[in-house]
């Protein structure tokens, strides 16, 4: 546990000089099995991936290591990055471990609390864009143009994703084998590239006898890839994958087909509801973005998908700490309160049951 990805797959990755210490104990994430939704589904074989047990609560950490060791490497300076919130934590916090500046541009208005936070508690300069993601993205992309200025650590960073296909490594090295399907939030689309790269790697040098189909899956006021075309004003209650363009598209599209997979979305309502089953029947608390999955397969049952006998797995791509104010709102009623006095609290309990 928590020996990092350096560490763990330098074979497999594009590092030299080893900066393993760089690690701050990313990858080797749970592999839990479903208890209840599973069931409820049919699916023996349901397990959740939980990538929210990374050291800044995202899957971010596997790749940001990755594009921050090779930036010490050649000797680039501060990290730069535009970010929904998750990528600006990880950039911010591998920055800090790594003694450099990091600049992170953020929607205004549009990224969750949690993540905020982070950037605010690792140091990072943190501008605010009076705009949505991919205005904040395109700016990062053309500053980081400059790389005697900036090292731009967002996923068109290749080794944001030779870091993210480690996580299909753990998989086949826990399961035995890939899984049958793979379910993922599809945002940006940099962590379906690097996961369905890992997933070919892996199979290549004959670590398994399969390759999964990767389903994407987005949200339904943001999902430029189901609709075939760019989406001016994403609107979801998943800030994390409220993305119009993504950067990543050709590559989601050829993971998609190349795997014979699929990429569609889901509701608001389908994403709060799988949210709500996560952290009430499995006792995962993930982010709305990360829920995603698991509504797109719930979703995808109940259409008739028969995949009963099949080992699935949903990527759980962020923890639910990260954004409180859409757990409170699933609060039916305010605390109930009672004075500081034995009996009381017992009447109390006793009045509900
Ligand atoms: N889930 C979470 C929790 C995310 O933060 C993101 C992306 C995704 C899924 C989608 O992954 O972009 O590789 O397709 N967050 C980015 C960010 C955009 O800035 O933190 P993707």
């Amino acid at each position: 546990m928590g020996k990092g990805i350096i560490n763990k797959y330098s074979e497999y990755l594009p590092i030299n000089n080893k900066v393993s210490n760089l690690s701050i104990g990313e990858g080797d994430t749970p592999l839990v099995k479903s208890r209840s939704i599973g069931r409820t589904l049919g699916i023996d074989s349901l397990y959740f991936k939980l990538e929210g047990c990374n050291p800044t609560g995202s899957f971010k950490d596997r790749g940001m290591v990755i594009a921050v060791a090779k930036s010490l490497e050649t000797g680039n300076p501060r990290l730069l990055c535009a970010s929904t919130g998750n990528t600006s934590a990880s950039a911010a916090a591998y920055g800090a471990a790594a003694g450099l500046e990091t600049i992170v541009l953020v929607p205004k208005g549009n990224i969750a609390i949690g993540k905020m936070s982070q950037a605010i508690a690792y140091g990072a300069r943190i501008i605010s864009i009076n705009g949505n993601f991919d205005d904040s993205l395109n700016i990062a992309i053309k500053l980081g143009e400059d790389q005697s200025r900036f090292t731009l650590v967002n996923s068109v960073n290749p080794y944001r994703i030779e870091g993210q296909k480690t996580a299909s490594f753990e998989l086949i090295d826990e399961l035995g084998d890939a899984p049958n399907y793979l379910y993922i939030p599809v945002g940006n689309a940099g962590n379906i590239t690097a996961y369905w790269k890992g997933f070919k790697e892996y199979f290549n040098l004959g670590k398994s006898t399969f390759t999964p189909k990767m389903m994407g899956i987005q949200a339904a006021g943001a999902a430029p890839i189901v609709q075939g075309s760019p989406v001016s004003n994403p609107e979801t209650i998943a800030s994390a994958i409220r993305i119009g363009n993504p950067a990543s598209w050709s590559t989601a599209l050829s993971a998609r087909d190349e795997s014979g997979g699929e990429i569609d979305a889901v509701s608001d309502d389908e994403i709060l509801n799988a949210y709500k089953r996560m952290a009430r029947e499995e006792g995962i608390f993930c982010e709305p973005a990360s829920a995603a999955s698991v509504a797109g397969l719930i979703k995808h049952v109940h259409k008739g998908f028969n995949i009963s006998s099949k080992t699935v797995v949903c990527i759980i791509t962020g923890n639910g700490l990260k954004d409180p104010p859409i757990a409170n709102s699933l609060a039916e009623s305010p605390p109930e309160e009672a004075a500081p006095d034995l009996i009381k609290v017992m009447k109390l309990i006793d009045k509900r049951g």
